[in-house]
């Protein structure tokens, strides 16, 4: 068993729990930075550990098999090496990132056929090739290769998507049984079936189904028919509104087993986190905190703060008084200075800052699911983060 776990809410369907990988023990819910490109954007792999605890980072099959491409990965020994980030890596599987970034897709039963961002050439991602990349980059949690349909999405569309999707994660089943151990770095050598399951590259599944209930009760259902090692909810926070979001939490949770890992992939706001985990969810990733950093923006226990403002100007305080010790001493006026002066530090320290917000949060979070408080701190979390 990869997942254990710990302690569940009385009240809400929360819970904590320790989930194994090969690169060590991630303890959930957690919150998971994204390295899009191999790392956190401006931020060094100590920095990730001393400052914000991350526990796990998030790849992209899609970026790093354009660039550096997979020969480098593979001379380089894999992403851990090659990054020097040590701890769990989880990657997308590239289906959300074509869908999002990639032009003139294509999609077949094989795969997906786009022209890349990076220079508008003709590339193919299929269900086997996805694995392989995931493979070779050696994260310990692949994901499935997907299709996230769009919203708002008619119901037929979203119900032959499914029916891809579906297929093509027995496709990646089948690839990751038969291949995993030709490719994983730390695998090598040895037979997939004779490992325990910390031991070997975990995979997970993508629930999709669009705004659909009786659809993603039919994707949870079929995933779990094939067998993963957790579920990820796909094809939210795709500009639906945010009751759509929840309700397909709601619709899928049910569907999955208790006793696996559970994911919400993309997301959220720090209330949005909290409502997620009451529901059940464990994992989570998303660009907000790092990307809205780098337009100014702090995320503080009152609500999200923008530097820039003059408010600011001559502000002696921290970010926010919870913030991590090694950036108690900048006050927010210095970074707004640093902002406005297009410097570089300003982008770190904040991303630093969200970071420490967010992975903070689900400290808490486990603090108070094992406390028999977490209902109670969740309510009081979001009143106050909500008031302005
Ligand atoms: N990231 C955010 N949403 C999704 C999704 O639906 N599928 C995949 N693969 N990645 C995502």
């Amino acid at each position: 068993m990869s997942f254990q776990i710990h302690s569940s809410c009385a009240n809400t369907s929360a819970r904590t729990g320790t989930l194994t990988t090969a690169h060590g023990e991630i303890p959930t819910p957690i919150f998971m930075p994204v390295g899009t490109q191999g790392m956190v954007k401006t931020l060094s792999p100590d920095e990730l550990t001393d400052v914000v605890d991350a526990r796990i980072i998030l790849g992209n099959t899609y970026h790093l098999y354009l660039r550096p491409g997979l020969d480098v990965i593979r001379k380089m020994g894999g992403l851990h090496k090659f990054s020097t980030w040590d701890k769990p890596i989880l990657t997308d599987s590239g289906g959300f990132q074509v869908w999002s970034l990639a032009k003139l897709r294509k999609i077949s039963e094989q795969g997906v056929q786009f022209a890349n961002h990076l220079d508008g050439s003709k590339t193919m991602l299929t269900p086997e090739l996805s694995m392989e990349i995931q493979a070779t980059l050696g994260s310990d949690i692949a994901m499935l290769f997907d299709e996230c349909p769009p919203y708002p999405c008619e119901e037929k569309y979203a119900a032959n998507s499914l029916g891809l999707t579906s297929r093509w994660a027995q496709r990646c089943k089948d690839w990751h049984v038969e291949n995993a151990a030709k490719h994983v770095p730390w695998m090598l050598g040895t037979e997939h079936a004779k490992l325990e399951t910390h031991q070997r590259q975990l995979i997970f599944g993508i629930v999709q189904g669009s705004t659909f209930a009786d659809l993603r009760e039919q994707s949870a259902k079929e995933l779990v028919s094939i067998g993963f090692d957790g579920y990820a909810i796909g094809g939210i926070s795709v500009g639906e509104p945010e009751h759509e979001m929840i309700r397909a939490i709601d619709n899928a949770v049910p569907f999955l087993p208790t006793d696996k890992p559970r994911y919400a992939m993309g997301l959220g706001t720090p209330p949005q986190m909290l409502e997620m985990i009451a529901r059940g969810v464990d994992m989570f990733d998303c660009v907000m905190p790092t990307r809205v950093a780098r337009h100014g923006l702090a995320f503080t226990e009152d609500g999200p703060i923008h530097i820039k403002n003059k408010a600011f100007e001559f502000d002696a305080r921290p970010l926010d008084e919870t913030t991590h010790p090694s950036l108690q001493k900048y006050s927010r006026s210095f970074i707004r200075h640093l902002f406005r002066s297009r410097e570089m530090l300003s982008l770190r320290l904040l991303s630093l800052h969200n970071l420490h917000f967010y992975l903070r949060l689900m400290a808490q979070a486990r603090e108070h699911i094992a406390a028999g408080t977490f209902e109670t701190f969740k309510d009081h979390f979001i009143k106050r983060y909500t008031k302005n």
